[in-house]
């Protein structure tokens, strides 16, 4: 039997390049290579999109992060595929291991729809409905799930909207990621900076009150067309940051994960039944870290859905899937396995 050609792609013009050069190395390193034949395929900082070596560095090499380099082989993407020189490139299915905007937002999955390419993930709707954070909590909210109450505001209304804010708040931009331009705002008189500065990241901000508790995530998988959600885990975030910020995620190592999270066993059977609610309400497919907070009272708030977290070995999506019976290899047949079943990829489920 042929190898099912998957191309993976990564890199990317959003803040989360890198990372997503790990998780492609991850997934190549991952792959059932009895059924599955890889095919690398990088975008780079500047949006070009380029063929990578089969053997292109994909890790951390003496503390530095890979990244995908402007002077390859040109790829040509355009509505009849992928092709270099002139020659198409064969492959069955995409596995984007894209984060965050132009790769984890729709824009490329609408690509992929218009050629008519197979790929692993949500689809169009779901992904840009979840990257926005003000849609995703509306739909949320609909669904009868706990949020963070707040207000959405821009450059121009946000004096007036914040005008009965109860502080401390959360600012923090309504399309962003790996808490970029995401500030705890203690009193009235640090809110304009706060803004100003999401502003750059944003021109729609999210004002939310500050919720008090633990930050508790589920991984969601669609696997043999059935949806599941693993046993959670909580982020355990050093006390010398007052969040789970920029630093705190990637640039120290005083952020341990605890899996299984240690919250009493009615809490997380019931974060598991509303991840698997709001990756279905979300009309969400393949795969999604749902993140929630478990609050001081014992209440269980949604934060925000990932429609392609991190996805590493060591990633904490794996790595909930791994304590919950599906090893690495066996996650990425099943999201394969789910791409190449699948024919409903705009709209979603
Ligand atoms: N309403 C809130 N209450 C408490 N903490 C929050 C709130 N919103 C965000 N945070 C903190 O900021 C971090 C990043 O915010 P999040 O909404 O998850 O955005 P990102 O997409 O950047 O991860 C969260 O992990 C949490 O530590
Ligand atoms: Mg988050």
């Amino acid at each position: 039997m042929r190898k099912t050609i998957v191309a993976i792609i990564c890199g990317g013009r959003s803040s989360e390049h890198e990372i997503s050069c790990l998780s492609a190395g991850g997934v190549l390193a991952g792959l059932d290579t009895e059924r599955f034949e890889a095919i690398l395929i990088g975008i780079t900082k500047a949006g070009n999109w380029v063929q990578l070596p089969s053997n292109y560095p994909l890790s951390i090499i003496n503390g530095v992060l890979p990244i995908v380099d402007e002077s390859l082989t040109p790829i040509i993407a355009d509505v009849h595929g992928f092709s270099v020189d002139g020659k198409p490139m064969k492959f069955d299915v995409v596995f984007p291991t894209l984060h965050g905007p132009y790769g984890e937002d729709g824009t490329i999955q609408g690509f992929f729809e218009t050629a008519g390419i197979s790929y692993v993930g949500s689809g169009v709707m779901a992904s840009a409905a979840a990257m926005d954070k003000s849609f995703s909590k509306t739909v949320f909210a609909a669904a009868g799930m706990n949020v963070a109450s707040g207000v959405v505001v821009t450059s121009s209304n946000w004096k007036s909207k914040s005008a009965d804010l109860v502080y401390p708040v959360f600012v923090k931009p309504a399309r962003g990621g790996s808490s970029r331009g995401t500030h705890k705002v203690k009193s009235e008189s640090e809110l304009e900076d706060a803004l100003k500065d999401a502003f750059t990241f944003d021109r729609k901000v999210m004002i939310e009150v500050a919720v008090v508790g633990r930050e508790i995530e589920c991984a969601v998988l669609e696997k043999d067309g059935e949806v599941m959600a693993s046993i959670v885990g909580e982020i355990v975030i050093d006390s010398k940051y007052e969040f789970y910020d920029f630093e705190a995620k990637y640039l120290d190592d005083a952020t341990t994960v605890n899996v299984p999270a240690n919250i009493p066993a009615a809490a997380s059977e019931e974060i598991r039944a509303k991840a698997v609610q709001a990756f279905k309400a979300l009309g969400c497919s393949g795969l999604a870290r749902v993140d929630f907070f478990y609050s001081e009272k014992g209440v269980v708030v949604i934060n925000e859905i990932n429609t392609m977290p991190g996805f590493t070995a060591t990633s904490m999506y794996p790595k909930l899937m791994a304590a919950s019976g599906v090893d690495y290899t066996t996650l990425i047949t099943a999201l394969i396995v789910t791409a190449l079943t699948r024919s409903n990829g705009v709209l979603g489920n």
